[in-house]
């Protein structure tokens, strides 16, 4: 079993090469402290829809260093999607070991019992100009290698999807997840949520 802090020492031994339909090449490669500025330049270059679908604490320098600070410190793990020519960021896989109580209650009201033994919680984001290419269909295997690695055997949305994020939806149901329950956020959105148990 691989430890964050493993990750962490050596993230060269969890590199992927993604290759798009279109045939465009990328790398999948765990986040490292010397991605900040490449991080706040994918941030910023989201559109207000992405940011509404996936939303970070913020978009610029500040928030890319956090991301880059909390490696090995916490519970996450990031995995960024590269241009391997120029380095720029098309992509962040975010994967998490906590589930929160919230996650428990809404997940145990639909008869699933979640632990942190088995479950982790993945959120993926993609940049505009890569999204509906493939991408994160060819570069999920990899991510779910990387979730048994970590020792879990389960995926559960992170803050679940937004029920009018029917792309993410489409994505997430073609590579096998399935709808578990859903829920009205404080703003009185609806959100779904969706696990998928991995072979
Ligand atoms: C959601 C997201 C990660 C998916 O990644 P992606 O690389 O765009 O997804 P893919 O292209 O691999 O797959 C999307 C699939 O959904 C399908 N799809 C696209 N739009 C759809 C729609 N409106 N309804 C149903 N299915 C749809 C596509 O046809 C595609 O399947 P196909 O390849 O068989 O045609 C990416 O689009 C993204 O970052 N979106 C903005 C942020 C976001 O929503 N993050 C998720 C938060 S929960």
């Amino acid at each position: 079993m691989l430890t964050l802090t493993q990750i962490a020492e050596e993230p060269h031994v969890l590199t992927y090469r993604v290759h798009l339909r279109d045939g465009a090449n990328l790398v999948l490669r765990p986040l490292t402290h010397a991605d900040a500025e490449s991080l706040a330049g994918f941030l910023g270059g989201l559109s207000s829809r992405s940011r509404r679908f996936s939303t970070f604490d913020g978009y610029d320098l500040a928030t890319a260093r956090q991301l880059c600070e909390a490696i090995a410190r916490y519970d996450k793990l990031r995995l960024v999607l590269q241009k391997p020519s120029s380095g720029v960021i098309v992509g962040l896989f975010e994967l998490s070991l906590a589930i929160t109580p919230e996650d428990m209650a809404r997940y145990r009201a639909a008869g699933v019992h979640l632990t942190e033994a088995t479950d982790c919680r993945f959120g993926p984001t993609l940049a505009d100009a890569y999204q509906n290419r493939g991408a994160a269909t060819r570069a999920f295997p990899f991510v779910a290698e990387v979730v048994r690695l970590l020792g879990r055997s389960r995926l559960i949305l992170w803050g679940g999807v937004l029920a009018d994020n029917t792309r993410a939806i489409g994505f997430y149901e073609k590579v096998g997840f399935r709808h578990v329950g859903s829920f009205t956020g404080q703003d009185g959105t609806r959100s779904l949520d969706m696990m998928l148990d991995l072979p």
